[in-house]
């Protein structure tokens, strides 16, 4: 049995956003985002839900920092509002009012005894910006260095964790490819072009931030998903190669300085996504520039995907040894729950290329539970999820993995984008009436975790 007791000086922390949370989205010169424009769309959120309030934390912060402490955590990691900062993206002089709101707030952070790891871009692209082109045209590349300049320059003597970018894949591919996300387009070659973008971005803001920040960690965070054939043919493996090519290392990849993967750059041309020859939105340098090296890499996990070939007839395939799961073994969200794939990608990734340092910058679930007659918050299952996946990062760390900290997804329930607030991945429960907040049993539960250092057991 491998020790229960996690490194001296692990990170524990909670994650959110500011779509998901902020609120406000009119108040101190805020400009519009994508998500505000989405949202408005008929038929794109559930509900017509939207973030105009969200958790009110642009007001509600100083509460929610006593949650933090409640939680025990060290660390928290939030995003910047972009269109806080430059409310249209071309400003030349950036927006004080949101400058000063981020100021505050990480000056109460570190009043706190809570170490700020601060999120650039989650998501939420001034809406001009978009109308420029977004993240396929080449131009926001500069846009985004030079918001990450600004934020950097005012808050780098203090914030000493950055992550460039949250979920490029998400960003890129839902955003531009199958259009859940904003800015909604489905169009597979605007959805390449901008993943190159945002993440020749992130290797462009790297040294800029380091310049304005010195001594601060920089890094990325990635949500990878480990795929796993469902039998041994031929085809489903391929069919897995597949999946790791497109969901994993066509973003690992770059930001490790490697080009391309070129099995996949070989399947987008098949595929009609690529053009054959040249990949046409890459210059040369832009490798070089993609790979600037970080000092952590922050791994989102939430799921696995086991694949079955779609292009084999199922009659002609070998028989699944992976069933697909059962609804008792998922969550809110449709998603199974196996923690063995989060040590399997940490063990991966650690082998696979030349990381220093892992964070878990999310990880969570999401289950409708709310207080019950005496006000109480009974997750047992969010409770058990977390359990399962700290014990997974134990594992991996006594494999070898260097794995420093995790963050649990969410501090409290907010905006969960196409889903509204129907989905609920908070240790926090929030009452969207009120907008009051109740610690969940996981968050009590995570709290004695976050100030033992150690995994304690969930019996009771
Ligand atoms: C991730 C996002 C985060 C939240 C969780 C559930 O993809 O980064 O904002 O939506 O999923």
């Amino acid at each position: 049995m491998t020790n229960r007791v996690f490194p001296p000086g692990f990170t524990f922390g909670v994650a959110t956003s500011s779509y998901q949370i902020e609120g406000a989205h009119d108040e101190g010169g805020r400009g519009p985002s994508i998500w505000d424009v989405f949202c408005r769309q008929p038929g794109k959120v559930i509900r017509g839900e939207n973030g105009d309030v969200a958790c009110d934390h642009y007001h509600r912060w100083p509460e929610d920092i006593g949650l933090l402490r409640a939680l025990n955590v060290s660390a928290y990691r939030f995003s910047i509002a972009w269109p806080r900062i430059l409310p249209t993206g071309f400003e030349t002089q950036p927006n004080a009012a949101g400058l000063d709101w981020y100021d505050r707030f990480v000056d109460a952070l570190l009043a706190a005894g809570i170490t700020p790891w601060a999120t650039l871009y989650h998501w939420d692209l001034p809406q001009p910006l978009q109308e420029m082109g977004g993240w396929p045209d080449r131009r926001i590349v500069d846009h985004f260095v030079r918001y990450a300049d600004i934020v950097s320059k005012r808050l780098g003597d203090r914030v000493g964790h950055w992550i460039t970018h949250n979920e490029p894949w998400c960003a890129a591919i839902l955003g531009y490819q199958s259009g859940e996300h904003a800015p909604g387009h489905q169009d597979w070659p605007e959805a390449l072009a901008a993943a190159h973008h945002i993440l020749l971005s992130h290797g462009r803001a790297v040294p800029v931030i380091r310049a304005n920040s010195p001594g601060a960690k920089v890094g990325i965070t990635l949500n990878l998903t480990p795929g796993y054939p469902a039998s041994g043919s031929a085809a489903d493996r391929d069919a897995t190669r597949h999946f790791d090519g497109f969901f994993n290392r066509w973003f690992l990849d770059p930001c490790y300085g490697r080009p391309y993967p070129a099995d996949m750059v070989a399947d987008y041309q098949r595929l009609g996504r690529l053009p054959t020859g040249e990949i046409p939105f890459e210059k040369p340098g832009d490798i070089e520039a993609m790979g600037a090296e970080t000092d952590f890499l922050g791994i989102n996990y939430y799921s696995r995907a086991i694949l079955r070939s779609d292009t084999l007839p199922e009659a002609d395939n070998a028989p699944r040894l992976i069933p697909e799961p059962p609804p008792v073994a998922r969550t809110d969200m449709g998603w199974e729950i196996y923690p063995e794939g989060l040590r399997d990608l940490l063990l991966r990734v650690s082998r696979d290329y030349p990381v220093k340092d892992l964070v878990i910058t999310e990880n969570g679930a999401a289950w409708p539970e709310g207080p019950d007659a005496e006000g109480r918050v009974r997750d047992d299952r969010r409770r058990a999820y977390l359990h399962a996946h700290l014990g997974a990062c134990l594992d991996a760390i006594a494999s070898g993995a260097p794995l420093s900290g995790y963050f649990g997804w969410s501090l409290m329930d907010n905006f969960e984008w196409a889903y509204g607030y129907d989905k609920r991945f908070g240790l926090v429960h929030v009452d969207y009436e009120t907008q009051r907040r109740t610690l969940k049993d996981s968050a009590l539960w995570y709290a004695e975790v976050a100030r033992a250092g150690a995994l304690l057991g969930i019996a009771g």
